[in-house]
């Protein structure tokens, strides 16, 4: 889940490739690095550690040169270091490659070539991909386009690769399987991106590249061919994004901005969808497979990280709402342990960015046993967002912050809107049900605008109070436990502090052994037909001299005198309160990544976008 950036054109490249790099940096930040065609020769320039750290390396450089290719690291193979940094040299250094993604394979093809007395400057599987096009290009005396071709078929794992030759000037070859490319179409220029943001100051037309498609691409001509040498013709797509969209505007951090928005992004998940007035919600994609839901004996919801805690809500909802059977599924473990899945089968596929690895293949598995793919996902065009059979957008826009919050909301929103219409097709909601329901799901924006507008001073201070906690325990029950996993998880990525969510009933089964008076524990207590055995969990924690924080309704005296600091939210009904309770988690964690003086933005050792296993 590295960035990738390539441009050829009439412009200046390295300030183009920088600028892009330092907006995909949120892929990974291990190191960074560019190649630049300088005419007659390929110059590679690369730096352990942030964009920052490349530019100020390579300031004294020469830098002269209007076709090049940067990289942003997430290590996978080898340590991040100079050395292990992308670009990697061929070993003629006439070739320079940039590569995101695994090559499963490469130990193989790497004793190949050192039996033929290669040798290697890193421990990357990405230098000897590199290696091994070069060896077939001279043994097979043949183009760099043709040697990429041959060498990809040879290859197992998942790759974009981008690469510059010292005798193709104004010249990009890449390829592309399993992680994203996009390639921006300018005049007399082209763009590559691992996403549309490097490019979106300078076009909004764009192809997305498919698995095992190469593409030649010069500054007036972009060729598209598959592994066959067969000429494709380009999709051009148009964007529907603003530069202002991937900007932090006047926030410290985009998951500051990004939790701020949510207002807005929920709105826009509903926007022209949810109609409480005339008491009616259309959702397009569903309805294009409303016989298969009719038909479907079970639902089954594959998804990752934050994503997975919002199918668990969905769980919740389609099971109470529609009376089907839900299972919710890491995707990481579904697609190797060889599941049940039958062409009856509607996999509900969640995942903001659209290229998770691990829900990409799962997909694919159960798509290839007939089961009918929905895609709930957040970027246009991505993978996921291809592959399914129908599907329904969030609408968040781009989410910079590698901590999931608004798109994790408009999941939410999204759940609620195909809960409710499936109810509604499969005739299992009280028509009074459905309208209560429908305007508490158009009241939420107004409710989360409340909590940023009158919880945040309180928030900072229990953040400050709490900042040097070693551990923290976030309970909630019902539709509150999944939002007490989302709370410990967003905690963890964003300050390091060890936390783990439970339902709280299953505390005294033995997680109370780790109350004691340094614990803080967070429960999610909103007002719910839980309210009274919440209440009482809270008792026991106390009994324990545990330090109880608590997300509470508005006007719930009850556990006030109970905690030692209370979140208010708005009070809603249960089943779109978790909208609402999850803001107060989402700020709590980001107050406390600040008061640590970490750079919540990119956390250590985490990407936005998990596009390998
Ligand atoms: C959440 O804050 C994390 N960034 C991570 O758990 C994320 O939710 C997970 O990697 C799934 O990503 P996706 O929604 O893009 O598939």
């Amino acid at each position: 889940m590295c960035g990738i950036v390539g441009y050829t054109g009439q412009k200046q490249a390295y300030p183009i490739l920088i600028d892009g790099l330092k907006k995909l940096e949120y892929r990974g930040y291990d190191s960074a690095g560019v190649a630049l065609h300088s005419g007659d020769d390929v110059l590679v320039y690369k730096k352990q550690g942030k964009v920052a750290a490349l530019e100020t390396f390579a300031a004294a450089q020469p830098l002269t040169a209007t076709t090049g290719i940067g990289h942003t690291r997430w290590a996978t193979h080898g340590e991040p270091s100079d050395r292990n940094a992308h670009p990697h040299y061929s070993s003629s250094k006439h070739i320079a490659l940039i590569h995101n993604g695994i090559i499963e394979n490469y130990g193989q093809l790497k004793n190949e070539l050192l039996s033929k007395g290669y040798a290697f400057n890193s421990d990357t599987d990405s230098e000897v991909l590199l290696n091994f096009i070069e060896d077939i290009k001279i043994n097979n005396v043949c183009s760099l386009e043709e040697a990429v071709r041959i060498a990809l078929k040879r290859v197992t794992g998942a790759y974009v690769i981008l690469l510059i030759d010292k005798d193709l000037p104004d010249t990009i070859i890449a390829a592309r399987k399993g992680s994203p490319l996009v390639i921006g179409v300018g005049k007399n220029e082209h763009f590559l991106g691992s996403d549309a943001s490097p490019m979106l100051a300078y076009t909004k037309e764009v192809v997305y590249i498919n698995d095992y498609e190469l593409a030649i691409v010069r500054p007036d001509e972009l060729i598209l061919k598959n592994l066959g040498n067969e000429r494709i013709t380009p999709f051009v797509q148009k964007l529907d994004m603003e530069l202002a969209a991937i900007e932090k505007g006047n926030f410290d951090h985009f998951m500051l901005k990004e939790i701020h928005e949510q207002p807005q992004t929920i709105q826009d998940s509903l926007r022209g969808r949810l109609n409480a007035e005339q008491g009616t919600i259309t959702l397009s994609g569903l309805e294009k497979i409303q016989d298969k839901l009719r038909e479907a004996n079970r639902i089954v919801i594959v998804a990752c990280g934050t994503s997975w805690h919002a199918g668990l809500i969905g769980e919740y909802l389609i099971e109470e709402l529609c009376r089907l059977n839900v299972e919710v599924e890491y995707a990481s473990e579904y697609r190797y342990r060889n599941p049940i899945v039958s062409p009856k089968d509607v996999i509900l596929a969640i995942s903001q960015s659209g290229e998770t690895a691990d829900t990409l293949v799962a997909l694919e598995n159960a798509k290839k046993q007939g089961a009918t793919i929905f895609g709930i996902v957040n970027v246009v065009g991505s993978s996921i967002a291809r592959l399914a059979d129908a599907g329904a957008y969030t609408h968040a826009g781009p989410e910079i912050g590698v901590a999931s919050t608004k798109a994790f909301t408009a999941q939410l929103a999204v759940l609620q809107l195909i809960a409710l219409k499936l109810a509604e097709i499969r005739g299992t909601i009280s028509n009074e049900l459905f309208q209560t329901l429908l305007r508490e799901l158009d009241d939420v924006p107004a409710k989360v605008e409340w909590v940023l507008e009158n919880q945040v001073e309180n928030i900072k201070a229990i953040a400050r109070g709490y900042k040097d906690a070693a551990n923290f325990l976030y309970l909630g029950r019902g539709y509150n436990f999944p939002i007490a996993l989302e709370g410990a998880l967003k905690l963890k990525e964003i300050t390091y502090i060890h936390a783990e969510g439970y339902p709280a009933a299953e505390m005294k089964h033995g997680p109370i052994a780790l109350v004691d008076e340094s614990l803080p524990v967070v429960f999610v207590a909103t007002k719910d037909v839980y309210h009274e055995k919440i209440v009482s969990n809270i008792q026991e924690i106390n009994a324990r001299k545990g330090k109880v924080v608590a997300v509470v309704s508005e006007g719930d005296d009850a556990i006030n005198d109970m905690a030692e600091a209370v979140m208010v939210v708005p009070a809603c009904h249960e089943i779109v309160a978790p909208l609402v309770a999850v803001i107060p988690l989402q700020l709590l964690a980001y107050y406390i990544g600040v008061e640590r003086g970490l750079d919540v933005d990119k956390p250590r050792n985490l990407a936005k976008s998990v596009t390998v296993e």
